[in-house]
């Protein structure tokens, strides 16, 4: 079948630049024939990490949702904020609770890190320190990582990137990705034969 690959929209915010360019990554993933799950951080409650939380209660509902949608991807994107050059709280926080299923769902999963922000300098930072914890998952981040500077005035009407650019280099760095996704996933079925 189609590969799957999950879109996760990282910040709460209803005007959110980073879910205008989740859609978009999605729109293209689902132009290269994937299917795609658009997801955003909205869409998964959960408490702050608290490990009698976890004692008492088990892992909270949001998280093991996020598990259930990283489990069935072959891949996934993150299109997360920076903020003080660093990984928001949030999502932190979402990883830090999936991150106690078993078995650990980042655990040899394709990912590919995006985002979008405001300021002239993009959200690079932020996505560095993004990889810590991936990695440390045991997650494959993808080397090339796409940042979208000046964010707030980067998207035409119709949802692509402003500059034509930019939109040719995403919509690569997606293909290059996907083409990354179906090796493993092609390779790992071989292995089980
Ligand atoms: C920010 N923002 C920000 N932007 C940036 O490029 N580098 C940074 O270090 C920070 N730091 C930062 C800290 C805090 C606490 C907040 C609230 C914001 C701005 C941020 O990029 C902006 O709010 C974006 O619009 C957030 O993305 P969404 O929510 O629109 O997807």
């Amino acid at each position: 079948g189609p590969l799957r690959v999950l879109v996760f929209g990282a910040s709460l915010r209803t005007d959110s630049v980073n879910a205008r360019l989740a859609s978009l990554v999605a729109r293209l993933f689902a132009e290269a024939d994937a299917e795609t799950d658009l997801a955003g951080m909205g869409d998964f409650e959960m408490p702050l990490y608290n490990g009698d939380v976890e004692l008492d209660q088990g892992l909270p509902q949001g998280a093991l949702e996020l598990r259930d949608r990283i489990e069935r991807c072959d891949g996934f994107v993150i299109s997360s904020p920076e903020y003080n050059a660093s990984v928001p709280g949030v999502l932190k926080n979402a990883i830090d609770w999936v991150s106690r299923v078993r078995p650990q769902p980042f655990k040899d999963k394709n990912a590919m890190l995006v985002s979008a922000s405001p300021s002239l300098v993009g959200g690079n930072r932020g996505l560095w320190a993004l990889r810590v914890p991936l990695e440390h998952l045991g997650t494959r981040v993808y080397p090339d990582m796409f940042s979208l500077a000046n964010a707030y005035q980067g998207f035409t009407d119709g949802g692509h990137l402003s500059d034509a650019v930019l939109q040719q280099r995403l919509s690569e760095t997606v293909t290059s990705f996907l083409r990354l996704v179906e090796a493993d996933v092609r390779y790992v079925v071989l292995q089980r034969r």
